[in-house]
């Protein structure tokens, strides 16, 4: 197993890893002071070069998507994305916990790039520790000339924000963030235009996930040529592919010997994070299927294990994507049709209800499933389950946002890699625990 120093990962645990004094001891905020000295374009420039891409789900270019904002623009807000609501991940948690100066450090460089005056932490409700952590590191970062007016002399002002949401998944989508930001209820908006042209308070807008801009501050620290000594080239087979390069914090949990956030190089495949990091599968098990990427990603079955966890990887064997990178684990002796069900009342849960095809579709898919699930499924409902799920979502252009998407593909692929625990489950006719119980409580 080659060894690897994590970098975004390396002072949590450390005694007050958490306090400002600490983090400067070890050399933070030097990556500020050198951005403040550089062009804001230059700093644009370096990000770009480097071929981060964002770490929130969709994967996009961070440095290209800065550049889409308007030249002439005189207002422009940064809006950091501290949601995390994708099941099965928690990395962002960890860092805002443990470290939260890499990521102000990273607000700072971004909002000096983008010519940026406010930044808003939009953090999930549940997170109290991450809030208080975060808190006082704003607090510390205002008394020592870190944010506020003139920062560090360089004649930049730069205010930050914490907000809490209320606790809703789709607060995480980019403008379903920001009309919750604005004070109402967190409906996605119809794209274009897209943020950077018209966002919070319609003022250009960028929004980024907590572990993009932590990897912002170590590519100013460290450089362009660290950033890319790690990863995978673009696939020269897919003309889309840009690359996947850095570290990334991969999130294990399920049924392995020791669930945990681990910190690879991009490109680590889901085998080799399982086995020789994760400590395999538990009881002696083999895996039966695995979610490369959260929950909405879908699943790699036992033969699929050798993917490379990168943003081009999973996609090739028919899931949606690298997603959140939090891979959850599914045992051998473990059926596929409940694994299903909880993804669905989830999604169907989640929905903003906005798109019909998505309110209902959810919703219909979780009640098949709970048919089966009762011992009531008939077989033609496998394929009606297939149908729905084909038709909800932004890639076949029936919704807003990717949240159809993320909830039909644990169903397509479930259906299409693991068709006989469906049939094996309506021949038999039994019933679960699980819809007993759901019956029981209401939810
Ligand atoms: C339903 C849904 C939920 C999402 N939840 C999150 C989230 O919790 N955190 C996050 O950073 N991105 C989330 N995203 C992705 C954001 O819309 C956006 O792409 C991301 O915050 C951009 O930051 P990045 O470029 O740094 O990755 C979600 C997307 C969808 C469709
Ligand atoms: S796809 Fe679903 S979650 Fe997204 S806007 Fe439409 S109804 Fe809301």
């Amino acid at each position: 197993m080659p060894t690897f120093e994590p970098v975004l990962l390396r002072r949590i645990g450390k005694p007050n890893s958490a306090s400002l004094e600490t983090y400067r001891a070890d050399g933070g905020y030097r990556a500020l002071e050198k951005a403040l000295k550089m062009a804001p374009a230059e700093v644009t420039e370096t990000v770009k070069a480097s071929g981060l891409r964002g770490r929130g789900g969709a994967g996009f270019p961070t440095g290209v998507k800065w550049t889409f904002l308007p030249k002439d623009a005189t207002t422009v807000y940064l809006a950091v994305n501290a949601d995390e609501s994708e099941p099965g991940t928690f990395n962002n948690r960890i860092i805002m916990e443990g470290d939260p100066h890499q990521i102000i450090e990273g607000i700072a460089i971004a909002c000096h790039a983008i010519k940026c005056g406010t930044a808003y932490i939009y953090l999930r409700y549940e997170f109290g520790r991450s809030y208080r952590a975060l808190k006082q590191a704003v607090e510390d970062c205002y008394a020592a000339n870190l944010l506020g007016k003139n920062i560090l002399g360089s004649g930049k002002d730069l205010d930050v924000y914490l907000h809490r949401g209320a606790g809703a998944y789709i607060c995480g989508e980019e403008t379903g963030l920001i009309e919750s930001l604005e004070g109402k209820r967190a409906w996605p908006r119809i794209k274009p235009p897209f943020p950077a042209i018209e966002g919070l308070f319609r003022k250009p807008t960028i929004v980024n996930n907590i572990e993009t801009l932590a990897c912002v501050t170590h590519i100013l620290d460290r450089g362009v040529e660290w950033f890319k000594s790690m990863g995978v080239p673009p696939d020269p087979a897919n003309p889309r592919d840009a690359g996947s390069y850095g570290p990334k914090l991969y999130c294990v949990s399920g049924h392995v010997n020791k669930p945990g956030c681990y910190e690879l190089p991009m490109g680590i495949t889901a085998r080799s994070l399982i086995d020789d990091y994760a400590g395999g599968v538990w009881k002696g098990r083999k895996a039966k299927a695995v979610v490369p990427g959260g929950m909405s990603m879908g699943f790699l079955t036992e033969k699929e294990l050798d993917t490379p966890l990168d943003f081009n990887g999973p996609g090739k064997v028919g899931c949606l994507g690298l997603g959140t990178a939090a891979v959850m684990v599914v045992d051998d002796q473990t059926n596929m049709v409940e694994v299903l069900y909880n993804s669905c009342r989830f999604y169907s849960h989640e929905s903003c209800g906005q798109c019909t095809p998505c309110r209902e579709g959810t919703a219909w898919m979780t009640k098949i499933l709970e048919r089966i699930l009762d011992g009531r499924g008939q077989l033609r409902d496998i394929d009606l389950l297939l149908e729905v799920a084909n038709g909800i979502g932004i890639i076949p252009g029936t919704t807003i946002c990717g949240l159809s998407d993320g909830a039909a593909w644990p169903v397509k692929n479930a259906i299409n890699k693991y068709r006989s625990d469906f049939e094996d489950w309506i021949k038999s006719g039994r019933k679960s625990t699980l819809v007993s119980l759901k019956m029981k409580s209401g939810h």
